[in-house]
């Protein structure tokens, strides 16, 4: 038990024993580009060529000179890092500069309002919490446009101007009726009983298998990974997992979910009944390019019947690109060419340049709620510090007509010709190569019949990835993790600063896996 833990592990015990039965407990002592260093016992420095980058959030790679000189020149100027409620010219700069990209990128031409945050998931947080607002505010007016219908339709019928045929009296199932003010006042109560019922429905959120959206409370409901998310599920509003690959799937589930009030209307003398879609499905969240589901791009078709039912039901398209954007694809963000068209965008990782802690919403105008920004806010969000970082970070990306966007591109080429080659040369030890750009991944075959007894019990349990995580930093001091939601994937997330030389490094190291796990194991993973 905890009481147990000695002092020295009291920051995530678990955490702890797990890197170490995988050997990935080491400790980085310097970090620059795309290299940390271990440090060895008699004080030398030992390079790790880091392809986990972060987790993405290392477009510019450790410590990068530019970004470091500016932080030094932000904290020698000493700029004001929190002067919360008060004017943030550099933040309403920053706020301009991303509308500007997000509407290049996003095919709305309208400007986009930014709400900034900390964390990724707190940008999704946030996004979830508007597109709430929006539908409560959205199904406000419905029911008062339905309220005042039923006003409208029980005065003609008390002034004489209008009576109600049978079939309406049919449709609620009231059975055959004169049209009487008490007949009337049973039809309305009828209406009202039903509508509010399907006001009341808790909101649903439709996302696809394989999400990964954080893990806070609304958030973690939208992560598709059961082990993440089944404790909490009674805090949050649910999510719907539409399957990717099976075109149909999301109408069907978006009509399972669908709500429709009923009203009244007055069409020359008689009484008619209404029906209203009810906004029950809040949003529909995705990744244009799913990272922690295993590097998994969203199919094109897959992209058009989500326009085509969200337009439908009213709900917002919001878009997380927190791991796939800031340029890792080659454009700034992945579903631009995916034809994906967001109402709102969150981002976040490299954002922060690899040294602020920054996230932010974007809503496009026409959907925007102002009175958000009023009653939703943090302490740290649009600190004078991570905003400037950010502004550099954008500049950065932005120069030379984007210049990074096509290195991103180029780099991720080579990166993806070589992974290939890997799969080519091994086909019966690597199942997959997948994803675009600075985001890619290599999926093993199922080593859960590998003749190494221990390799296959570490499959079944889902560690096999770690298993290989842990002979790349060992065997080749090279650092790269799978998921845990795809532990057969291994994912490469470097920087713009990639070198041939990191790419050779990266396949000398795959091929020698890959020829342990063809020879059955006779020479064994580097085990710690
Ligand atoms: N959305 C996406 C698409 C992410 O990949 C992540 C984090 C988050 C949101 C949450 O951001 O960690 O700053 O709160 N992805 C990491 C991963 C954890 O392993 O892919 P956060």
């Amino acid at each position: 038990s905890h009481s147990q833990a000695d002092e020295t592990q009291l920051a995530e015990p678990h955490l702890g024993a797990v890197l170490a039965s995988a050997g990935l407990d080491a400790e980085y002592v310097r970090a620059e580009g795309n290299t940390l260093y271990q440090r060895a016992e008699d004080g030398r420095e030992i390079p790790v060529l880091d392809y986990a980058g972060g987790y993405g959030s290392l477009m510019w790679g450790h410590n990068h000179p530019t970004i470091v000189a500016y932080a030094k020149e932000l904290l020698d100027a000493g700029v004001p890092v929190h002067s919360q409620f008060s004017l943030h010219p550099e933040a309403a700069e920053l706020a301009l500069a991303l509308s500007r990209i997000v509407r290049r990128e996003s095919g709305y031409d309208e400007p986009y309002f930014a709400v900034f945050a900390n964390t990724g998931a707190e940008a999704n947080e946030a996004a979830v919490k508007h597109a709430e607002m929006d539908r409560v505010i959205r199904l406000g007016a419905l029911l008062a446009a339905v309220d005042d219908g039923l006003t409208e339709a029980r005065e003609a019928v008390r002034d004489g101007s209008a009576i109600i045929p049978d079939e309406v009296f049919a449709r609620v199932g009231m059975g055959s009726r004169v049209s009487d003010t008490a007949a009337l006042n049973e039809l309305v109560h009828h209406i009202t009983t039903h509508n509010a019922a399907q006001a009341g429905r808790p909101p649903v959120f439709l996302t696809p298998e394989g999400s990964f959206h954080g893990k806070l409370v609304s958030t973690v409901q939208l992560t598709h990974n059961e082990g993440y998310r089944n404790p909490f599920k009674a805090l949050a509003a649910q999510a719907r997992f539409v399957p990717l690959g099976q075109p149909g799937a999301l109408r069907k589930i978006a009509d399972e979910e669908r709500a429709q009030l009923l009203g009244l209307e007055v069409v020359d003398g008689l009484v008619r009944l209404t029906e209203h879609e009810a906004p029950v499905v809040c949003a529909f969240v995705l990744e244009p390019i799913q990272g922690e589901g295993g590097i998994r791009e969203m199919p094109r078709e897959f992209v058009e019947e989500i326009h085509e039912v969200c337009a439908e039901l009213g709900a917002p398209v919001i878009v997380d690109e927190i791991q796939s954007g800031m340029g890792r694809t080659g454009d700034f963000l992945a579903g631009t060419r995916l034809g994906l068209r967001g109402d709102y965008y969150t981002l976040a990782k490299s954002l922060g340049g690899g040294l602020a802690k920054i996230s932010v919403l974007m809503v496009r105008s026409s959907r925007y709620q102002g009175q958000f920004e009023l009653i939703h806010s943090s302490t740290f969000a649009k600190d004078g510090f991570s905003n400037r970082i950010a502004l550099k970070v954008l500049e950065l990306l932005e120069a030379d007509d984007g210049a990074a966007y096509r290195r991103a591109a180029e780099l991720g080429d080579r990166l993806l010709a070589m992974l290939g080659s890997v799969r080519d040369d091994y086909p019966d030890v690597v199942k997959d190569v997948r994803g675009r750009g600075l985001l890619l991944g290599l999926e093993f075959h199922d080593q859960s019949g590998a003749p190494a007894a221990p390799v296959a019990e570490a499959a079944r349990a889902g560690l096999f990835g770690y298993l290989v995580a842990g002979h790349l930093l060992r065997g080749h001091r090279l650092r790269t993790f799978p998921t845990a939601s795809a532990p057969d994937t291994l994912r490469f997330e470097p920087s713009l600063l990639l070198s041939d030389d990191e790419i050779s490094w990266l396949e000398t190291a795959l091929r020698d896996t890959c020829d342990i796990i063809r020879g059955g194991y006779q020479r064994p993973l580097a085990l710690p």
